[in-house]
């Protein structure tokens, strides 16, 4: 539905959410959230500040904050709704390690952390293939920037290795994503990603296989 500007609302999620007043529930996340939070906290350390982008409803977010109390977990999201539900659900956790709403749109050239301590590790879960492709190209050199050296960018969701798609399914993925939006699409680790990594002083340290055709790459800043 158009806003009152007659604009019509930019699509940020492929699924229909349920919610609670402002809290809103991903069914993707209910499905996939202790896999990824297992991942994270192995490859995380376990005391250290953590900056998750594109935090959607927030559930990860609480998910994993709650399981790790030595990480400060900030999270947040450029879209006010996904904002707002954030908002609710730190509210709700309670917890004392999970901060934010932050705005942050990896495409800008200063995301506004620069200048405090560096982050330990940078989380973007199901976003570079949501989003045009200088999301992708924004998220490496804010990993650039905000890490640490030693620092660890974490990232989840479909990938094609070497021009190739690891799963029929992915295949199929691809092309509904690119019919939604020309510029989303299922985005590569070598012909796409090897390169940001390289341009932002990135080494792609594991390659973890997760259900449902899913990846989480983890890179790790030199
Ligand atoms: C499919 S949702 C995933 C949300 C959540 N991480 C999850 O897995 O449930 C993609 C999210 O990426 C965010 N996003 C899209 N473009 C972005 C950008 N340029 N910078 C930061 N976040 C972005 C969207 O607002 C949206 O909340």
């Amino acid at each position: 539905m158009a806003d009152k500007s007659g604009k019509l609302p930019r699509e940020i999620a492929l699924e229909a959410r349920a919610a609670t007043g402002e809290k809103l529930y991903s069914p993707s996340a209910a499905r996939n959230r202790d896999a990824i939070r297992d991942v994270v906290l192995e490859v995380m350390p376990s005391e250290g500040k953590i900056l998750e982008i594109g935090g959607g409803t927030g559930e990860h977010g609480v998910h994993i904050a709650a399981a790790a109390p030595g990480l400060a977990w900030h999270t947040g999201d450029p879209d006010p709704a996904s904002r707002a539900s954030i908002a609710a659900w730190i509210e709700d956790a309670g917890l004392a390690n999970l901060k934010g709403p932050h705005a942050i749109d990896v495409t800008a050239d200063d995301w506004g952390v620069e200048a405090g301590q560096p982050f330990d590790g940078l989380v973007s879960i199901n976003m570079l293939h949501i989003a045009p492709f200088t999301a992708a190209t924004g998220l490496f050199a804010g990993a650039g920037r905000v890490l640490r050296c030693g620092g660890v960018l974490f990232v989840y969701g479909p990938f094609s290795r070497a021009g190739v798609h690891t799963a029929p399914s992915n295949a199929t993925f691809d092309a509904s994503l690119k019919s939604r939006d020309p510029r989303w699409g299922v985005r590569d680790l070598e012909h796409d990603l090897a390169s940001l990594a390289q341009k932002n002083a990135l080494t792609r340290e594991a390659i973890v296989e997760m259900p449902a055709n899913n990846f989480c790459v983890i890179f790790r800043k030199q």
